[in-house]
């Protein structure tokens, strides 16, 4: 992400500009562009969202033939995809990549192939000439935005907190985590465990478990690093007789329609949105790398955060 966000330049401005280009310079016989999507798997309410926005904008009748791939959170496999799209000859790749390190081979031989990649979602530590541009959201952000409701609730209180991370050398798990640190330095807020639960609800609840059967009511504060993770920890507190939101205060990252619906019913005290609606946004940049236009290599999509007045107004109209 650091390296991204160096060479963002006037990210929202640009991205409003991308729009009404031409297919580009690849193709077909039937003339539709051959996009080989890698995704990172099914892991979470944000993911199915952010597939379907994916789907609906690489639709043939946006002129795409879109071959897709979930890796199942599996690196290997991932890079495998990435390879096999380079072998069927598609146009181009667009990658959401599961873990930061390891691209720089696979980048490479795309490059040598004469395929530009698109990043969307994660960003990755290889060198940024490998990879056309990159559009998704600010990580570090959310993690300070996180931190700050936290800092701000709890205050120099001394207050112990657990933290379910999500799939470990991912750019939102590094990324939330230090923006997090950043913002709650010189409050009362203490790490008693923080742990991977791979940003899926299963795992949120089992780490939740040994969480509790560690520390019991001595837990005061869950940082969750998405819904999903706050939703099955949910049901552990439950579990082991406490109120979620109420004996053990959550915050966590995304704004899906479950967890702003346990925000609005008072289990999941605050969320910081992390849009998964990027499909259009990373089509046009894929027409535009086509037809040779010069793009940023950063586009960031804002975010907002939500209490649970919030929630109870947005939920109805929610698209995700
Ligand atoms: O990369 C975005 C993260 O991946 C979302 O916050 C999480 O829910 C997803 O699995």
């Amino acid at each position: 992400m650091k390296k991204i966000l160096a060479t963002v330049a006037v990210a929202a401005a640009a991205l409003a500009g991308l729009s009404g280009c031409a297919a580009g310079g690849g193709g077909s016989d039937d003339g539709l562009i051959t996009v080989g999507f890698a995704q990172t798997g099914s892991e979470s309410g944000w993911r199915s969202a952010n597939t379907e926005s994916m789907k609906a904008a690489f639709s043939e009748e946006n002129g795409f033939n879109l071959v897709f791939n979930a890796a199942d959170n599996k690196p290997e496999a991932q890079i495998a995809a990435v390879r096999s799209f380079i072998n069927q000859g598609v146009d181009a790749i667009v990658i959401a990549p599961i873990v930061e390190d390891g691209w720089d081979d696979v980048l490479q031989e795309a490059k040598d192939a004469g395929i530009p990649v698109v990043l969307e979602d994660r960003t990755l530590t290889s060198s940024d000439d490998l990879y056309a541009s990159w559009v998704g959201l600010d990580f570090t952000r959310e993690g300070e935005r996180a931190g700050e409701w936290a800092a701000k609730e709890f205050g120099d209180t001394p207050t112990n907190m657990v933290v379910l991370e999500g799939t470990t050398g991912s750019a939102p798990a590094n990324d939330r985590a230090e923006g997090f640190a950043k913002a709650i330095e010189g409050s009362g807020i203490v790490t008693l465990d923080s742990q991977t639960g791979n940003f899926t609800r299963a795992d949120g609840k089992t780490v939740m478990e040994g969480f509790l059967q560690k520390y019991g009511s001595d837990i005061d504060l869950l940082y969750a690093h998405n819904d999903d993770m706050a939703l099955g920890a949910i049901e552990a507190i439950k579990a082991a007789g406490l109120q979620p939101g109420v004996d053990i205060k959550i915050v966590s990252i995304d704004a899906v329609h479950d967890g702003m619906q346990a925000l609005a019913d008072g289990e999941i005290n605050h969320i910081v949105e992390c849009n998964p609606l990027l499909g259009d946004q990373v089509a046009e940049l894929v027409k535009k790398v086509l037809a040779g236009d010069t793009l940023e290599k950063a586009y960031i999509v804002d975010d907002g955060e939500f209490d649970q007045a919030d929630a109870i107004e947005l939920l109805p109209t929610r698209p995700y």
